[in-house]
């Protein structure tokens, strides 16, 4: 199948490309770089595009003639989100709005849409399913859950088809070495402590304590990378069976708090790190568990890395890959 990928060059993108690329699919990415990078990219085409730049996004559509679209391309920062709404709904909203006009041009009318679980906003129940209401907390969750409301629209208008995947805490990398997370600033909680494991920076922040869990630090669900590329395929498989429009979240209905990752950071380096305990970060739900049995019962997906340590371990090993890359350039 031809497959055009937004942000295929990037963390989660180039998971799903290797994935689908090695089951023989056709990939176009589209990728602005600006996260991504180009070693990223181990299977297809990349060409280096910006969403916002609407009438090259067409062009490169209507020359590829994809039969499905998978779009990542977008800021993902729940914090920065705060800080700087516009950016979020210029990326994140103005610019997918950009992909579906130039998919509709083009007659392309599937999509998997790289959804979050921030749109859940503090759930009432958990694990939280995807009848429960969307309440965003910040500008992140917002902007994703205005474009699942402009995905159900179109669909209801016309022949479009779409599987929103609401993604819980992604972590881990290839445990084949060749990608992993390769962000200028690492913001997120596994890769910052292994980076604090390896020195690049003095100390892990552990933002509030006195959340109401039972160690006081939040809960997330968090999914190995790999788990997530396959949860891509079998969403694509699903919906290019014609079996309609879905919304379905990406966890593994079980979450782990902040300190806890944090002790299994230090088991799996054996690094004793420094902690220190600060207040809260903007933005931050105290607790986020998928109840993710509508992915595993409509497409059969089975994890393969549901294991804290094992994530870990994966991460740890692409850092290391990572420092050793870093020194060979040098
Ligand atoms: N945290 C720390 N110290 C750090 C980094 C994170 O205590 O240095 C805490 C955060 O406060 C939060 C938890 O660790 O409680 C997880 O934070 P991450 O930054 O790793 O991830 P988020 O939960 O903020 O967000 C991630 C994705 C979002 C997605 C969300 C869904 O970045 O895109 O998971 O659960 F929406």
């Amino acid at each position: 199948m031809k497959i055009f990928v937004t942000g295929g060059a990037g963390y989660i993108g180039s998971h799903v490309v290797k994935a689908l690329g090695s089951k023989g699919h056709e990939i176009l990415v589209y990728d602005n770089l600006s996260t991504g990078h180009l070693w990223a990219v181990l299977y297809g085409r990349l060409i280096q595009g910006d969403l916002s730049d609407a009438a090259f996004l067409e062009d490169t559509i209507a020359a590829f003639q994809p039969e499905a679209v998978i779009h990542f391309a977008a800021s993902i920062q729940v914090e920065e989100s705060v800080r700087e709404p516009l950016k979020y709904y210029r990326n994140n909203v103005a610019n997918t709005l950009n992909l579906l006009e130039a998919m509709n041009h083009c007659g392309i009318c599937n999509l998997i849409y790289s959804s979050t679980a921030a749109v859940y906003g503090i759930p009432e129940t958990i694990p939280v399913s995807e009848i429960a209401p969307l309440c965003p907390i910040n500008p992140y969750g917002v902007s994703k859950a205005m474009v699942e409301s402009i995905l159900k629209d179109l669909a209801k208008s016309g022949s479009f088809s779409y599987i929103a995947l609401r993604y819980f805490n992604v972590a881990g990398a290839d445990p084949e070495g060749l990608i992993g997370q390769a962000y200028a600033e690492a913001t997120h909680l596994i890769t910052r402590s292994l980076k604090t494991a390896k020195g690049e920076y003095d100390r892990l922040s552990i933002y509030g304590t006195d959340y109401p869990t039972p160690d006081g630090s939040c809960i997330r669900d968090y999914i190995h990378v790999n788990d997530l590329a396959d949860a891509h395929v079998a969403a694509l498989e699903h919906l290019m069976a014609g079996n309609g429009s879905e919304i379905m979240n990406c966890g593994y209905g079980h979450g782990f708090s902040v300190k806890e990752v944090v002790a299994a950071a230090k088991h799996v380096t054996g690094i004793d790190f420094t902690v220190v305990e600060t207040g809260h970060r903007a933005g931050d739900p105290p607790a986020l568990v998928a109840n993710s049995s509508r992915l595993r019962n409509k497409t059969g997906w089975t994890p393969r890395y549901d294991d804290l340590e094992l994530i870990i371990r994966t991460a740890w090993e692409w850092e290391k890959r990572l420092s050793q890359m870093a020194t060979s350039r040098k």
